[in-house]
């Protein structure tokens, strides 16, 4: 073979390459991101595979079979979902539960696999505004926001309080409070831009005077 027959075939298979990345990364229902050659995902595949997932869940089922059923997973990439998150992922029965989902709303956000813990983790698949996701937005129940409306401050043990939401959800918090947005109580003295978000810093409702 020609050195130039070579090259036009290695270019015209990076075309295709470059092509198929293309249609992959934009519409749904495309062909999950799997380099042709290799039969492997890309580099940082593990920070990034529940992007891909929450923009068609099918594309996932076509090699990894069920992602909801850990007897029917695997499929022919023979790697299960179940493998890693060992609870699946999908919700647990009872879920709609306060106690439950809301709950784990107000625990530190987390990226293991097999805790769901965190406003910032249950954006990845409500969506950045907890109504543009992949999953039921949760303004279908809470109408107003992410949470129980206002004062989302009950006085007995048994209600619903903000109180005792881990600090570290202030960025996701921040999102619709920066300034004290949405809310009857704003700092006296806002904090100087930039300031890290937080709950008693006047990035937010409460100043260091609470
Ligand atoms: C064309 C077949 C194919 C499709 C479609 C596919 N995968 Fe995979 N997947 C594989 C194969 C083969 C492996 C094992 C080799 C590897 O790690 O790249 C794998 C491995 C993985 C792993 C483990 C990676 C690791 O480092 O251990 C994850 C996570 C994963 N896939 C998620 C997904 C998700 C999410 C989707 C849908 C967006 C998807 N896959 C679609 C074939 C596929
Ligand atoms: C090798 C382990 C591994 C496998 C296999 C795996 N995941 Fe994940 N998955 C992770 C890790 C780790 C994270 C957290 C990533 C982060 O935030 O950095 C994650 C996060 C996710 C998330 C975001 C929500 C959450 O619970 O963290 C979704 C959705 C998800 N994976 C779907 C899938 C699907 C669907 C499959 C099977 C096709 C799969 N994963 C297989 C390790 C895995
Ligand atoms: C891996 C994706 C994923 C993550 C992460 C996730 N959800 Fe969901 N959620 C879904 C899907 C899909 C549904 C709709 C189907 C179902 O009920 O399982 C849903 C439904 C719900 C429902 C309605 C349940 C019902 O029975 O009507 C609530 C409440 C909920 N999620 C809260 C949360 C909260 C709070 C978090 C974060 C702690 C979270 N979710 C994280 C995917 C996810
Ligand atoms: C997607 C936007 C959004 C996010 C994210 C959000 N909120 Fe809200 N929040 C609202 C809206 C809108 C209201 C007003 C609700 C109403 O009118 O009943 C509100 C009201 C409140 C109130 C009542 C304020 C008052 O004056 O009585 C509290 C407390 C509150 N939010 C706390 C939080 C905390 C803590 C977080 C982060 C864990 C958070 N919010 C995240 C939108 C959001
Ligand atoms: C199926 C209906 C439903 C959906 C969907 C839903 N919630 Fe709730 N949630 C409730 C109910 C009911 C309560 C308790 C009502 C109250 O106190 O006003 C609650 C309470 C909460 C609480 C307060 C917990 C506490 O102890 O202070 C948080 C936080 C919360 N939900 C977060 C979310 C988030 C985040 C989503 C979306 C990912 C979501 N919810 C979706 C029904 C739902």
């Amino acid at each position: 073979m020609s050195r130039m027959k070579l090259m036009v075939g290695s270019c015209f298979a990076v075309v295709f390459a470059l092509l198929a990345w293309g249609c992959a990364g934009t519409a749904r229902n495309a062909t999950a991101p799997v380099n042709a050659a290799t039969g492997q995902h890309p580099a940082a595949w593990i920070q990034n595979h529940w992007a891909e997932y929450v923009k068609s869940p099918d594309q996932c089922r076509a090699c990894h079979g069920s992602t909801a059923d850990p007897a029917a997973a695997g499929g022919i990439s023979k790697v299960s979902c179940f493998t890693c998150h060992t609870n699946g992922v999908n919700h647990p029965a009872g879920w709609a539960d306060p106690a439950q989902h809301g709950k784990a709303a107000k625990l530190a956000p987390s990226t293991n696999p097999t805790a769901m813990a965190g406003f910032a983790h249950c954006a990845k698949c409500h969506g950045t505004t907890f109504s543009d996701g992949l999953a039921v937005s949760c303004k279908s129940c809470h109408t107003k926001a992410p949470h129980p409306g206002m004062p989302w401050h009950g006085t007995t043990a048994s209600l619903t309080n903000h109180i005792t939401t881990d600090i570290s959800n202030a960025p996701e918090c921040y999102k619709c409070h920066a300034g004290g947005a949405n809310s009857t109580i704003k700092p006296v003295t806002p904090a100087p831009a930039g300031t890290a978000p937080g709950c008693t810093n006047a990035t937010m409702c409460h100043g260091r005077d609470f």
